[in-house]
């Protein structure tokens, strides 16, 4: 079996709450193989963004243990922690979050730009990843000149042009409309085709099947889910 890209083992969280300690996830584990395209789904409050700040290495657990790619990440120092973000892990959040003085382009090109990559390449990767996402035509426009949907798939390039090895979303349609929210689901399955692993995280069930696997998390308590659709499979029934 080839080894899991994300391996969590009875991960807790606490956050301080004056003198109370607030319980938020609660021994959640968790494993993702290379290519596989998992949703996780559950409504608001319930613990999503807490975990998907884990995942992404943007926070620690209080307790348990975390392997990305098969590095422990419990022991490593924030720059440690920095370096493993922006080698494997592609962000995408529900506002598109670029930056509106830059065009598409110079938007897609900036984590490269950080990764020291000269000029001439990331311009050439920072095209060929926003013909990828369907963008050809607007690499020049600037985000106040794209729709809500071309702003996210920008976004979407801008988190595939370094290749890293999870696309991990928190809501990536959270600001859509439904017809466009359907686009964005529907690059992300062709994505995942081509044999990148996507984590995404949502409190929408029909968001979620767009998925091959869904998880659930209620109250922080993470349970894999059935394939949805099977009689009583829906949690907010
Ligand atoms: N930094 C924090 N300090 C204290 N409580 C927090 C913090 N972040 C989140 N919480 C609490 O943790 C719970 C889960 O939050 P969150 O993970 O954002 O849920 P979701 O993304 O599912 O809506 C909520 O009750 C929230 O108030
Ligand atoms: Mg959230």
């Amino acid at each position: 079996m080839a080894e899991a890209l994300i391996s969590m083992r009875d991960i807790n969280k606490y956050y301080a709450m004056g003198e109370e300690q607030a319980h938020i996830l609660k021994d959640v584990n968790l494993t993702v193989a290379p290519g596989e395209y998992l949703s996780i789904l559950g409504p608001s409050g319930s613990g999503k963004s807490t975990l998907m700040n884990i995942i992404g290495c943007l926070d620690i657990p209080t307790s348990g243990a975390y392997s990305l790619h098969g590095q422990a990440i419990e022991d490593l120092t924030d720059v440690e922690l920095a370096g493993i973000r922006s080698r494997e892990i592609g962000f995408v959040f529900q506002n598109s979050q670029l930056l509106p003085r830059l065009t598409a382009q110079k938007n897609v090109e900036l984590p490269l730009i950080y990764a020291g990559v000269p000029p001439k390449e990331r311009r050439g990767r920072a095209r060929e990843m926003l013909e990828r996402v369907g963008l050809a035509d607007r690499m020049g426009h600037f985000p106040n000149q794209l729709s809500g949907g071309q702003q996210q798939r920008v976004a979407i390039a801008r988190a595939l042009v370094g290749n890293p090895s999870l696309l991990l979303a928190d809501e990536p349609t959270g600001a859509l409309d439904q017809k466009t929210g359907r686009q964005v689901m529907a690059l992300f399955q062709e994505l995942n085709a081509e044999g990148r692993t996507v984590v995404m995280i949502t409190h929408d069930i029909h968001i979620a099947s767009y998925a091959r696997r869904v998880v659930h998390i209620i109250g922080g308590v993470l349970t894999e889910g059935q394939a949805i659709g099977e009689e009583g499979s829906d949690p907010y029934v």
